[in-house]
């Protein structure tokens, strides 16, 4: 027998009650029915996030969310600053160029977190910038982001903050309006504890002002579109209804924990990880890790590459492996959405047998051992 468990950074899994919402039969989003539930949806949003602000909602993965917060908020020939610290941070970078937009990049070293100051001072050399793209997690190499002090540079200009929050809502511990982000993007599947196909962008009134402005080149991640429906509780467009339906369920889930306990279950399972790894001799890559997913260096003497594929197909544990440059040097697994302390202790062992079949030496238990002392250390019963 092979049990699945689904510890990569996205998708990540979905509650039973979630999917069994999501069976149930299709029914017409134009109708008094489907507005109820959009209009709960759009509040539990509102909580996620941390914001009065509305929060768009648009059937596509994030990066759908991603492209309309350049194509329908810039217009070609406007300045911006993307942060650039791994795969996500550049997809910010490139979004800008697609659409005229010119992108002056602040290249932080991959694993590190930009330095406020450093971004206060690019404001300072560059006029004119309209807005800052940066990224809460970098997914890509485990690194959170200091969005609080970023706020409070970019809210004294006239530049908007657009964060990328696509893995970390709803994992680490993010505030839209009290730490003045302007628009918030997420994705369905990540901590929101969905299926792919949903994305999200809330919008502040200084953002809405350049969405106003904008020689909007968007059709379909038009905000002002978006934004223009959901006046009226309703997408511009068919939504994915069956995700909608699904979304109120995880959300009231949300709400029930609160998003404060959400924020402590991710803190402690990530800690528990943390020490899980480092009690084998392994080594943490971000310098600024994050809770929503933790990037770990695979020992030089093991077969990266073996090891991702073999605790996935044949221990079934889904984590992910390295990107680019960090393909086969690094493995990646998330706490994110639907996880509790037991996915920690299945992560903890299973590493360790994939780590001792590849042949790395070590104290077997020791990382289990770890993640239990820390849990319990944090009182997680
Ligand atoms: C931080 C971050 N940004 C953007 C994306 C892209 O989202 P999607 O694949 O849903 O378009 C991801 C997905 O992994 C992500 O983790």
């Amino acid at each position: 027998m092979k049990k699945e468990f689904l510890l990569a950074p996205g998708p990540s899994q979905v509650p039973p009650e979630t999917l069994l919402e999501m069976a149930k039969p299709v029914f017409h989003h134009r109708t008094k029915r489907f507005q109820n539930i959009f209009a709960e949806v759009q509040e539990g949003l509102k909580y996620v996030f941390q914001t009065k602000n509305p929060v768009l909602v648009f059937a596509s993965s994030g990066t759908g969310a991603m492209e309309g917060a350049v194509s329908s908020v810039l217009s070609p020939g406007d300045k911006a600053i993307s942060v650039v610290g791994g795969k996500f941070g550049e997809r910010w970078s490139k979004l800008c160029k697609a659409f005229g937009v010119q992108s002056i990049d602040i290249n932080v070293e991959w694993g590190k977190t930009v330095d406020p100051a450093v971004l206060k001072k690019e404001l300072e050399n560059n006029k004119g910038v309209k807005a800052v793209y940066v990224t809460l997690v970098e997914t890509s190499t485990g690194t959170l982001a200091d969005i609080k002090k970023i706020g409070e540079v970019v809210k004294n200009t006239p530049a908007i903050l657009v964060v990328d929050a696509i893995s970390g809502l709803g994992a680490d511990m993010f505030m839209t309006d009290e730490w003045n982000v302007d628009i918030a993007i997420s994705g369905s599947q990540k901590a929101l504890m969905l299926p792919p196909g949903l994305a999200f962008a809330s919008v502040s009134e200084k953002a809405m002002k350049l969405v106003n402005e904008s020689k909007n080149t968007s059709f379909y991640f038009s905000f002002k579109k978006a934004k223009a429906s959901l006046d009226k509780n309703d997408t511009a467009y068919t939504p994915a209804v069956t995700l909608i339906i699904g979304l109120k369920k995880s959300l009231d889930m949300i709400k029930e924990e609160t998003i404060e306990k959400v924020w402590k279950r991710h803190e402690d399972n990530a800690a528990a990880m943390r020490q899980a790894v480092k009690a084998i001799g392994l080594k943490l890559y971000s310098q600024n890790p994050a809770n929503a997913v933790t990037a770990v260096w695979i020992p030089e003497t093991v077969d990266g590459s073996a090891f991702v594929k073999k605790i996935r197909d044949e221990y079934g544990v889904t984590m992910a492996g390295g990107q680019e440059d960090l393909k086969g040097r690094i493995f990646r697994v998330a706490q994110m959405g639907y996880a509790n302390q037991f996915d920690t202790v299945v992560a903890s062992s299973a590493i360790e047998m994939v780590l001792a079949e590849l042949g790395y030496g070590f104290e077997r238990g020791a990382a289990t051992r770890a993640a239990v002392a820390e849990l319990i250390k944090r009182g997680v019963k």
